[in-house]
């Protein structure tokens, strides 16, 4: 049993710091942010992810799992130090370090004891040196000795606590041997294979894996403009491909693009790393611009297929970027619905959990006028009753079961454009509705 403090309460920092409490260490974590502490101590949790409600309670019953605003006394009193603090894409596309060094700079202050500081913030390479700099810098007694590890994190929202709790793998890089040991033995009850290696490659990983993951999706989303254009299916193609065991099946389903708060901003961010020291990392510039075309998909075939859109009411479902998360952040549904509106059609869009943050997102960025065209129910069949199209952007679990009759007799014109791929044609064909989907024959 270890005694961690865990620095943010982000989607990370709450994620890993619970399932740290689960596998019975004791855990405080903390945010300088004190109305969400108080919230999080009465059990309210912030973000929406599966099963983390109940696993906070529990935790928080049995008194592994507790939640502070008062960082310096967390910090005195751990052992582990967990930097999980947020770091946003800056305007240059550079990841901001701002609350990573704020963060060190108050361990620093703070070092009364021997500590270990793991980084689980996904930061540039080089940031582990950075963090040791910082602590040293700030120090208040220079016989206190402390070790810098980086741990990266390669969690999925709306999976997180199922990936944590049976994580792949636990990527560890140090430079000191014994604490690189400590930091692999708290990984022990997750019963998972243990990479060790040096912070530099460690930091590396996680930017090469969600890069090379960002890669597959696009890589996919081009052939399946291609498969368009030659008549093949793209379904096919992928399953074809991914039953090489050097390809791999998973990440090849094509849509209209990758969205939230990691690979839009990981890619960029390894651009940026490739730039500073002069490389330039074409691959993964063109990965990040077919994601942004491949967004604009399902605004091009309503266009194609309607002519004009002006006047049209269209039921668009799915607003989070991905199914059982209320993130939007870089979700399609933020590029598509105010092309939609643009356009002069009348939207009605459904999502069971993303409708207040997707309602604030355009409170920002479309006028008052733009933003009465769109009207929110978490009713699926309501958005559909009398819509002249309907376009899916996100796959859950109330779209994949859509009753198809019922569909088909709410909409004016039986007319799908499916961005996730998530029926079969042949369904559709039978079912007698005008379907148009990724990478397949129409
Ligand atoms: C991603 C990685 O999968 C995690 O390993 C990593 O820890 C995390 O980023 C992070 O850096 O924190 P996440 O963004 O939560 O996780 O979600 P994914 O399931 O990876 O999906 C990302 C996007 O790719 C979604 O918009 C999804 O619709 C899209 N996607 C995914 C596809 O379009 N096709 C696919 O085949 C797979």
């Amino acid at each position: 049993m270890k005694k961690i403090a865990v620095l943010g309460t982000g989607y990370v920092g709450l994620v890993s710091g619970t399932c740290f409490a689960e596998i019975g260490n004791q855990v405080i974590c903390c945010d300088i942010d004190e109305g969400k502490i108080l919230r999080l101590q009465q059990g309210e949790i912030p973000i929406y992810e599966p099963g983390l409600e109940d696993m906070v309670k529990k935790n928080q019953q049995e008194k592994r799992l507790s939640f502070t605003s008062d960082i310096p006394k967390a910090i005195q009193e751990s052992e582990i130090i967990y930097l999980a603090v947020g770091t946003p894409m800056s305007e240059s596309g550079e990841a901001d370090l701002s609350y990573v060094k704020a963060a060190a700079k108050t361990i620093g202050q703070q070092l009364n004891s021997y500590k270990i500081i793991v980084n689980k913030s996904t930061v540039p390479v080089g940031t582990g040196k950075l963090v040791k700099s910082i602590i040293k810098e700030h120090v208040q007694d220079s016989c206190v000795d402390f070790d810098v590890v980086s741990n990266p994190e390669f969690l999925r929202e709306g999976s997180a606590l199922e990936d944590c709790m049976n994580m792949e793998r636990a990527v560890i890089g140090a430079d000191n041997d014994q604490a690189g040991q400590i930091i692999a033995d708290l990984h022990e009850p997750f019963h998972t294979t243990i990479f060790r290696t040096d912070i530099e490659s460690a930091e590396m990983i996680k930017y090469a894996a969600n890069a090379f993951l960002a890669t597959k999706i696009s890589f996919i989303n081009d052939i399946a403009n291609i498969c368009e254009r030659v008549g093949a299916d793209v379904t096919h193609v992928a399953e074809g491909m991914g039953m090489d065991s050097r390809i791999g099946s998973k990440f090849l389903q094509a849509g209209i693009g990758y969205g939230g708060s990691c690979f839009p901003k990981d890619t960029q961010a390894l651009v940026h790393i490739a730039q500073e020291v002069g490389y330039d990392l074409k691959l993964v510039q063109s990965v990040i611009q077919t994601n942004e075309q491949q967004k604009y998909a399902v605004v091009h075939k309503a266009k194609e297929i309607m002519g004009d859109v002006n006047g049209k009411t269209i039921a668009v479902l799915g607003l989070a970027f991905k199914p059982n998360t209320d993130d939007i952040r870089y979700a399609p549904s933020l590029t598509v619905i105010p092309e939609l509106i643009k356009a002069g059609a009348n939207v009605k869009a459904f999502d069971p959990i993303a409708i207040p943050a997707t309602q604030q997102e355009f409170s920002m960025k479309l006028s008052q006028e733009q933003q009465q065209n769109i009207a929110y129910s978490t009713d699926l069949y309501g958005v559909l009753e009398g819509s002249d199209a309907c376009l899916i952007l996100t796959e859950w679990q109330e779209v994949l079961q859509l009753d198809l009759e019922q569909a088909k007799s709410k909409l004016k014109v039986p007319l799908i454009i499916d961005g996730r791929n998530c029926f079969s044609l042949e369904m559709m064909l039978e079912k007698g509705f005008t379907y148009h989907s990724i990478g397949r024959p129409a």
